[in-house]
């Protein structure tokens, strides 16, 4: 999993974090290929409300329709647990996911001015959000 997350985000998450994302209060789903880790999610679960908090494809997976199955696999978990609003936050230069969220249902409800650290300094990240 550390190996997709480096290989896959521009800004991966460290082995601690990844670890702590193992808690009860989050749930995960993963795509695999025999034993070949090729995508997964992980979100969290507050009350009737849950964040995707991360979701990746393998680099040379991505563009096959592998996102759209894992955020679908995603939504089912969230249907099952009767869980209402969905919520994200992605950088805005992060077109590919954006793209993906927007096709899915999301919509934009509002922006953290330079958020997130960045090559030249800081991005916005925008918020998103669906009705479950
Ligand atoms: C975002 C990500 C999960 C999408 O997964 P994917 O398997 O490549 O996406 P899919 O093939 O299922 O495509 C789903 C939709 O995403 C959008 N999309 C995917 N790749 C795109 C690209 N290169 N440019 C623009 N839009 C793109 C499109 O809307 C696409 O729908 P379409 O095929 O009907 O046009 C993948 O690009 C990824 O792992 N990126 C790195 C990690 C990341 O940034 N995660 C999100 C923030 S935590």
């Amino acid at each position: 999993m550390q190996a997709l997350e480096q290989l896959a985000h521009d800004h991966p998450w460290s082995r601690s974090l990844l670890a702590g994302a193992f808690d009860e209060r989050y749930f995960t789903g993963a795509l695999w290929l025999g034993e070949q880790l090729l995508g997964y999610f992980i979100a969290d679960r507050v009350l009737d409300e849950s964040t995707l908090m991360n979701i990746c494809v393998s680099p040379e997976w991505q563009g096959k329709g592998l996102g759209r199955q894992l955020l679908q696999s995603y939504f089912d978990q969230c249907t099952a647990m009767g869980l209402q609003q969905l919520w994200l936050e992605v950088r805005a230069s992060n077109r590919a996911a954006i793209n993906l969220y927007l096709s899915s249902g999301y919509a934009e409800n509002g922006r953290r001015r330079n958020y997130y650290p960045a090559a030249n300094g800081a991005e916005d990240a925008i918020m998103m959000q669906k009705q479950g």
